[in-house]
């Protein structure tokens, strides 16, 4: 069988760029998308320029969404995942009582709603093909609710997506994984998640690669991982 391929969004550091890491090691070649890509480039030269490509895409715009997709398949030949990974933090209040202003909570929205709906949509075609697999990255704070919490509410929707695109998928051969990660030691933690239990990003690669290496029969649905001690 020919290697596979994993399209990863979010791949310039954390979360997805250590599940580049453990995916090729498992096997796969890897487009690595994160907004510019010299982002990702350090991570191309460490994976091996043959094995993994470095794609510029904002995920909230759809032509250069698609075009990620396009250009993969023009590299690669097919796709048999993608790791719509790609998101952001941001503090708000509802009453006003600090964090960011309205008009900043659109970029939050964007990214962490529409950015995952939008990869789905550019990947499921070509997905279909090879009865691939899409993994969404949701997170404990879209199973649980946060006070006050926008970014709580974008990921109960990335939840929604997940179980949605599911549903559509019957009949195709295409799995949808929803992985909704516990606090993890990345550049989005605020100092006061930092004073707090966290996974390392491989924690969370180490889930991703279980339901990638499922055989096609098993559709793992959800995985939550939380550090061990982490307050619901
Ligand atoms: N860390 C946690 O505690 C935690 C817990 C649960 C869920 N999550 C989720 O895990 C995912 C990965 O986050 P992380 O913790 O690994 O944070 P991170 O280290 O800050 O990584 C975020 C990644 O998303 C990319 N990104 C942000 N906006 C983008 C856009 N508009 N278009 C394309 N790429 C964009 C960034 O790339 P560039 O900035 O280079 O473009 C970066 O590669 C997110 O969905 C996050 O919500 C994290």
């Amino acid at each position: 069988m020919a290697e596979r391929v994993l399209l990863v969004t979010g791949a310039s550091r954390g979360i997805g760029a250590a599940t580049a890491r453990r995916a090729v090691a498992a096997g796969f070649r890897v487009t690595l998308v994160a907004r510019k890509a010299e982002a990702v480039a350090p991570l191309v030269a460490e994976l091996g320029g043959e094995n993994a490509l470095a794609l510029a895409a904002d995920v909230t715009d759809w032509p250069s969404v698609a075009g990620a997709v396009e250009a993969t398949l023009a590299r690669f030949g097919r796709l048999d995942a993608a790791f719509a990974n790609a998101g952001i933090g941001m503090g708000v209040s509802f009453f006003g009582d600090g964090g960011a202003e309205p008009e900043q909570w659109r970029d939050l929205v964007l990214t962490n709603v529409y950015g995952p709906a939008i990869t789905a949509r550019a990947v499921l075609p070509a997905l279909a093909d090879t009865s691939g697999h899409l993994v969404l990255t949701g997170s404990i704070a879209g199973r649980y609710p946060r006070k006050g919490s926008l970014y709580s509410a974008t990921k109960w929707a990335v939840s929604g997506l997940a179980a949605g695109i599911r549903e559509e998928a019957v009949g195709t051969g295409v799995r949808v994984t929803l992985v909704q990660p516990g606090i993890t030691d990345t550049d989005i933690l605020t100092d006061e998640q930092r004073r707090k239990p966290k996974l390392e990003a491989d924690d969370v690669a180490r889930a991703v690669l279980y339901a990638l290496e499922q055989p096609p029969t098993v559709d793992v649905n959800e995985i939550m991982v939380r550090p061990t001690g982490q307050v619901l």
